[in-house]
């Protein structure tokens, strides 16, 4: 898809497709008020004979409007002027982007950009376009031998800004957020690929590819004996069971060309989530395979970061492993002792990415992060509690809270925070360990969050669970690449880029 901003009057405009919105209750927006001018009335007319009543999300296309230039002409509904928020401007733009990709017109002049949205400038209109247009265009194909393509797909599409003044601002948020779709397109494509192909090993490969197409991009893999030597037994506990070797993926980006602290990202990568001795029911099972949707998150935020070029040292860890039953597999009972040194009993081996991610959080401290912030899909609970809409964040540092909650509102990639005080972490007390990886059945995430909380003492974390946002299930199922772009977002913030006006 290409994309670009411009500046012009809607009855200048040679295209396959134009689009303007109009208001309920059959109220014109400014634009479609000056098609209607140059077509004598044409759409008034329309309007007042009931074809469109502008509810939300409401199509009608026309085509040959008396005095166009353009071949279409498609009115949007965008329900009441007054009520138009953000979300409904994403939803009017993926429905205007799936009517113009299945009506045949190969290129588009959009002027939903120029509609009020409350509080959202031209940079954030134009950069959520883009990124509903990219979203609303994905699919996981690539495994298909029959592929469903339409026959004239969307090409080429124009956002239009309503002041020359604005036209820099507009190719500023075309180029942030093609950096941010591909991250997400990247995020999806591994979270989605099957569980018999994407495994440890694969994540490596993927970690391996970001070094390989750009610059400054530096790659380790951190192999089982490697982990063995490090003391890591409870990473290793997790991955016995499994023939896939368990890997850690560490991918360095030096941006900022000095030796300032590196901002940590850690995902958690469990290729597949079966529960391991203390297995998983069977319905819905195979959505365990975007138990590594935490890693995709991290690797697709990192390739955003350096296809933007940010100025700013940041390392991403992918913490690769399976969770299989075997003969072999880590069970309840067992005592693992972590990298740090710290004791823990195991009441159920499904509470497993906590017990991967710990050793990993251990592992970064030899980096002297600036602040660490961990990536997982790693409580039911968090299902529970906030659904598919909000990312669970706990963080035991207030600022770093603040600047993630700050990057989810302005990304439109929400998070919602939970508490993390002390009072929960008795839940977790062991009579034979220095602890249990089991919180028991009360607030789950938190006491999640508070195992994490423990092996992360020596610098400023926080913890985003993603159970519930990182992919849909039903008929829908999918990855839907979140976080990547509140991370990304964390990181323009961090690295001072300038943004809206
Ligand atoms: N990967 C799962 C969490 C999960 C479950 C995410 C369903 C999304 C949907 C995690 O490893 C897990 O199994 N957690 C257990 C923890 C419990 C045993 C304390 C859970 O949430 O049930
Ligand atoms: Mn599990
Ligand atoms: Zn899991």
């Amino acid at each position: 898809m290409e994309f670009s901003v411009k500046s012009g009057s809607p009855e200048k405009q040679r295209s396959a497709c134009i689009v303007v919105g109009v208001f309920e209750p059959r109220r014109l927006s400014a634009i479609a008020e000056q098609l209607d001018e140059i077509s004598e009335g044409y759409i008034s007319n329309l309007l007042r004979r009931g074809d469109l009543e502008g509810k939300s999300g409401q199509m009608l296309l026309l085509h040959h409007v008396p005095n166009i230039l353009s071949e279409r002409v498609l009115l949007v509904g965008c329900g009441k002027e007054r009520e138009l928020d953000e979300r409904q401007y994403r939803q009017i733009i993926s429905k205007t982007i799936s009517t113009l990709n299945e009506t045949g017109s190969m290129e588009a002049v959009c002027f939903l950009s120029e509609l009020h949205v409350k509080g959202r400038d031209t940079y954030w209109k134009v950069r959520q376009a883009i990124e509903a247009t990219q979203d609303c265009l994905y699919s996981f194909n690539s495994l298909k031998t029959r592929k469903e393509e339409p026959r004239r797909p969307l090409r080429k599409i124009v956002f239009n800004v309503p002041t020359r003044r604005e036209l820099p601002i507009g190719e500023r948020a075309i180029n942030h957020a093609l950096a941010i779709a591909k991250g997400i397109t990247t995020c999806k494509n591994v979270a989605n690929m099957p569980p018999n192909i994407c495994n440890p090993a694969y994540l490596a490969e993927q970690a391996q590819m970001l070094e390989s197409n750009y610059n400054n991009v530096s790659t380790k893999i951190v192999n089982e004996k490697e982990m063995a030597e490090l003391g890591m037994g409870s990473y290793l506990a997790v991955g016995r069971g499994s023939v896939n070797e368990s890997l850690m993926s560490i991918i360095k980006y030096d941006g900022a060309g000095d030796d300032s602290k590196p901002l940590v990202l850690v995902g958690k990568g469990l290729t597949f989530d079966s529960g391991g001795i203390s297995l998983k029911p069977g319905a819905g099972m195979d959505e365990m395979k975007y138990d590594m949707g935490g890693a995709a998150g991290v690797l697709g935020a990192m390739h955003a970061l350096v296809e933007l070029a940010l100025p700013i040292n940041v390392i991403g860890v992918l913490a690769g492993c399976e969770n299989m039953p075997s003969s072999n597999a880590y069970r309840p009972g067992d005592i693992l002792t972590t990298m740090s040194g710290q004791t823990v009993e195991v009441l159920n081996t499904d509470a497993e990415g906590r017990l991967v991610l710990c050793d990993a959080l251990t592992y970064v401290e030899r980096f002297d992060p600036e602040l660490v912030i961990d990536v997982a899909t790693l409580t039911g609970a968090c299902v529970v509690a906030l659904g598919a809409h909000a990312t669970g964040l706990l963080s035991s540092h207030n600022p770093l809270a603040h600047e993630l909650l700050n990057a989810s509102e302005q990304s439109g990639d929400r998070a919602w925070r939970m508490p993390l005080w002390d009072d929960y972490q008795d839940q977790l007390e062991s009579p034979f360990a220095d602890f249990t990886n089991l919180g028991g059945k009360e607030a789950g995430t938190i006491t999640a969050a508070c195992f994490l909380s423990r092996f992360t003492k020596k610098y400023n974390w926080a913890h985003l669970d993603i159970a519930g946002t990182a992919w849909r299930s039903g008929k829908n199922k999918g990855s839907t690449g979140r976080p990547v772009s509140m991370l990304t977002q964390f990181l323009l913030n961090r690295s001072g880029a300038e943004q809206g006006e």
